[in-house]
C-alpha cells in the first residue's frame, strides 16, 4: 500500500524559534493541546543496552521544565535495564495532525524518591495497585492470574498504599533538540538545538536540510 500524504499544515522559520529550546516545545506542545491532539504527551523512547541493541515504546511525559523531561516506570522493565546500562536516550514527539515532531537526546538521571512518591500518590488506586503488582515486562502465565493478584492485593491494603521500590522516575536532561514541520513537496523544516558549551544555557540554533 503506498501512502502518500502532502504535510501543509505549516511553517517554522527561524524568526518563530524562541531561543529556549524548552520555551519552543512547551509552546509546541500547549499548542497540541489546544488543537486538541490526543495523547499529546506520548513520546517515543528510545534506548539501547550496552550490546547496542536499540529498543523503544511509547511513555507520558509527566513533566518538563529546563533541566529535564520526566517519566515513570518500573525499573525491572527492558527499558529499565536498558537505561541502568547506558543512561542516554532520545524521546521523539510526533502530532500527526500538526504536521511536527520533536526529538530530544541526552542523559537520563533517576528522579528523587520525594518527587516520586509525591506522583505515585497522586495517581488514581487502580494505577498504583497495578503498578504494585506487575513485574513489568516478565512473562506471566495468563491474564487471570494478573487479575487474581491484583485482587488479593487490593483486598490486603485497604488503607494508603506505599512506593513500589520497583517503581522510578527518569530525568532526561537534554544535549539536543530537533523540531521538524512537515512541508509541501518534502521540503521540510528542521532546527536543531545544541548547546553552545556543555554545561552552559545558551543554544546553537541550525537549520537541517529536510
Ligand atoms: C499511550 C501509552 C502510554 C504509555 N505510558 C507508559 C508510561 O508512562 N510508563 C511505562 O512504563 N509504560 C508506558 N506504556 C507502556 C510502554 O509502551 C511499554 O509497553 C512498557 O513500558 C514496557 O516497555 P519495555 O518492555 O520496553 O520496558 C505506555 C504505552 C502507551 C501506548
Amino acid at each position: 500500500m503506498v501512502v502518500r500524504r502532502e504535510y501543509t499544515f505549516g511553517t517554522l522559520n527561524r524568526e518563530d524559534l524562541n531561543l529556549s529550546p524548552v520555551k519552543q516545545f512547551s509552546s509546541w506542545l500547549d499548542y497540541a493541546n489546544e488543537k486538541g491532539i490526543s495523547d499529546a504527551t506520548a513520546m517515543a523512547l528510545a534506548t539501547a543496552d550496552k550490546k547496542g541493541t536499540p529498543t523503544v515504546r511509547i511513555v507520558l511525559l509527566k513533566s518538563f521544565n529546563s533541566t529535564g523531561f520526566v517519566w515513570y516506570s518500573d525499573k525491572r522493565s527492558e527499558k529499565g535495564e536498558s537505561i541502568s546500562e547506558r543512561p542516554s536516550a532520545e524521546l521523539l514527539f510526533f502530532w500527526k495532525e500538526l504536521d511536527r515532531q520533536v526529538r530530544i537526546r541526552g542523559k537520563i538521571e533517576m528522579v528523587g524518591e520525594e518527587e516520586v512518591r509525591d506522583y505515585f500518590l497522586s495517581r488514581p488506586r487502580e494505577s498504583q495497585i497495578a503498578a504494585s503488582i506487575s513485574w513489568q515486562s516478565q512473562p506471566i502465565e495468563t491474564r487471570l492470574e494478573l487479575e487474581r493478584r491484583y485482587e488479593e492485593f487490593e483486598t490486603k491494603h485497604d488503607s494508603d498504599l506505599v512506593l513500589p521500590a520497583h517503581w522510578k522516575g527518569y530525568r532526561l536532561s537534554p544535549s539536543r533538540y530537533e523540531f521538524w514541520q512537515g512541508r509541501k513537496g518534502r521540503l521540510h523544516d528542521r532546527f536543531e538545538y545544541s548547546r553552545s558549551v556543555e554545561t552552559s544555557d545558551d543554544w546553537d540554533i541550525t537549520r537541517l536540510q529536510p
